[in-house]
């Protein structure tokens, strides 16, 4: 007989009640460090006390308001995020795969308002994850994720990740954008070869194509830059956002250009729940939190500390680890078998981790994770790879 609950997924058997900072407490006591941070959502750990007062705090003011009005919260976050980043404008949604959603439909227009309707091929990569919509699992292309699905929304062509001459051969005078992750998350903390973003963002602009950046997973200070592109130097048209902007809170963005925005007049999108009060005075407190120089400097710093562990840890268990993948506190191990085994060895050492494509662990802890912390995850995860070894 079926769950009352969809079985889309395969549940681990533990229920959590209750988290502070970077640990999570399950319903019968016991604690796990959390390294999955809800797969790089709690960006600053769970029940972050400044988190926590914001949100009750717009709670007892107003909870929703149509976007028939001005919102506030919603507009103060918009002027956040324009200051900080390369955006004219944002558009907010409830989820990463909304955000992937208004992406597209935005290069789709921009088009159509230049009087080019017929260019709509977006350009993708293999091992991509945009989502699970009926657009998103088209333009991410994975048999994985659209067998059983069809027929596909058209208009996207998958190349692979990271090889510069096959999308050099491929972008055109039809290419309408390229959309690409700068590091793969789903697909296996696949980071770009160095310099290639940049390469990528000058055969765009040579051809015309818009840039459209899915930052959902990489971004809002998770490698030490507030977004992901920020170490190439280069400024996307277009970008997605969202899991770390809400700090746990559901909330995602597109930023974009005044150019690649402007067609997108009164009308042409819209949502419910897209920008509530709650969740952008909480995104607008994250914000304040993430895009301090300071404290992303701190992610760095962290960030290289965990790196060097894991150096060790890899060079220890060479039976069950390849190498470490990632950029700041985007981390991955790339194993030797089954990341699930890790995982599940993961869970009897009281550690959460989480697995990805191309055989790898993924590491996304919390951003502000305590020296501590990492020094306890890294001796977790040698317990547990001791336990596979043995
Ligand atoms: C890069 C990327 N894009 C989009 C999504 C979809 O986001 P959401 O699950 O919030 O819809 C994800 C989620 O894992 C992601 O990692």
């Amino acid at each position: 007989m079926i769950s009352p609950v969809l079985p889309t997924y395969n549940r681990a058997p533990i229920a959590f009640e209750r988290g502070e900072g970077s640990w999570a407490i399950a319903t019968d006591g016991s604690r796990y460090l959390d390294l999955g941070a809800g797969i790089a959502v709690n960006a600053l750990g769970h029940a972050h006390p400044d988190l926590v007062a914001t949100l009750t705090g717009q709670a007892n003011r107003i909870w929703h308001v149509s976007n028939l009005y001005q919102i506030p919260e919603q507009q103060r976050l918009a002027d956040l995020l324009v200051e900080n980043t390369f955006a004219d404008t944002v558009f907010f949604t409830n989820s990463g795969t909304e955000a992937a959603e208004l992406a597209i439909k935005m290069v789709r227009k921009y088009w159509d308002d230049l009087g080019q309707p017929e260019r709509t091929e977006i350009l993708t990569f293999e091992g991509a994850f945009h989502g699970r919509s009926t657009g998103a699992i088209a333009a991410a292309g994975s048999e994985k994720m659209t067998k059983g699905f069809g027929p596909l929304m058209p208009g996207f062509r998958q190349l692979p990740f990271g090889d510069l001459a096959a999308l050099t051969a491929a972008i055109g005078p039809q290419t309408a954008a390229v959309m690409i992750e700068p590091i793969q998350g789903e697909g296996g903390i696949r980071v770009l070869p160095e310099g290639m973003l940049r390469e990528i963002r000058a055969l765009c602009d040579e051809n015309g194509a818009l840039l459209s950046l899915d930052e959902v997973q990489c971004g809002m200070g998770r490698t030490g830059k507030l977004f992901a592109h920020e170490w190439d130097g280069i400024t996307p048209d277009i970008m997605m956002v969202a899991k770390g902007i809400g700090g746990g809170f559901p909330l995602g963005a597109v930023l974009a250009t005044e150019k690649a925005a402007k067609a997108m007049v009164a009308g042409t999108h819209g949502s419910t729940y897209g920008g509530n009060p709650l969740a952008c005075a909480v995104g607008a407190r994250v914000m304040e939190i993430v895009a301090d120089e300071d404290f992303l400097a701190e992610v760095r710093r962290k960030a290289g500390l965990f790196r060097q562990k894991l150096e060790g840890l890899v060079a220890a268990h060479p039976d069950v680890f390849e190498a470490v993948r990632g950029t700041g506190l985007m981390l991955g191990l790339k194993c030797k078998l089954p990341p699930i085994e890790m995982v599940k060895a993961g869970y009897d050492q009281h550690l959460l981790t989480v697995g990805a494509a191309d055989d790898t662990l993924r590491l996304l802890p919390p951003l502000n994770i305590a020296d501590e912390d990492i020094a306890e995850a890294v001796e977790r995860l040698d317990r547990a790879a001791a336990s596979i070894d043995g």
